[in-house]
């Protein structure tokens, strides 16, 4: 029975695996470029809070997983042009109807990962952690106005 139950799941799984969504088919293909950085951001963002909440806090490897956040950082919001909310776009209205919150959450982000980058490298494990839960906060304060949930 348990197997059986396995099977029925899988296609389900596999489904979801792929997403399913429309590809993005649109010249320049912004959608596509700005979710592939965001990805990329996040896979380099992610190392730095586990090292921390394994107690495993490496200031070198944390300095060096810093500075390809920095390289990312900039790189997303150039695609997001005008009339670039479509399908698969996970991003809400108000990227485009509200440009001066949206442009003051980025300016957050980018004031918190400067911080992260001038204390890359410490020792000290507490100063690390609370810079990386100053970027991770400011990457969830935009989620909640800007990124509609999967
Ligand atoms: C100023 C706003 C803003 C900030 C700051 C921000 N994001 Fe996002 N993020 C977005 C928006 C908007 C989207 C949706 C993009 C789309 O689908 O059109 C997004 C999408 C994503 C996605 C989904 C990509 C996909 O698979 O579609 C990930 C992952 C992500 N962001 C990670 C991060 C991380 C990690 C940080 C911080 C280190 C961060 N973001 C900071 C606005 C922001």
């Amino acid at each position: 029975m348990p197997r059986l139950f396995t099977f029925a799941l899988l296609p389900a799984l596999l489904l979801s695996a792929c997403g399913g969504e429309p590809e993005d088919t649109r010249p320049g293909q912004p959608v596509a470029h700005r979710r592939a950085i965001f990805k990329e951001l996040l896979r380099e963002f992610e190392p730095m809070g586990v090292m921390l909440r394994d107690n495993a806090y490496d200031p070198q490897r944390f300095a060096a997983q810093a500075e390809k956040v920095k390289a990312l950082r900039d790189r997303p919001w150039q695609y997001f042009g005008p009339d670039t909310q479509y399908p698969p776009s996970h991003s809400k209205g108000e990227v485009w109807s509200k440009p001066a919150e949206f442009e003051a959450q980025r300016q957050a982000f980018l004031t918190a990962t400067d911080k992260l980058l001038a204390i890359a490298g410490t020792e000290d494990a507490k100063e690390a952690e609370a810079a990386f839960q100053a970027v991770e906060k400011s990457c969830r304060d935009c989620h909640q106005g800007f990124k509609n949930k999967y």
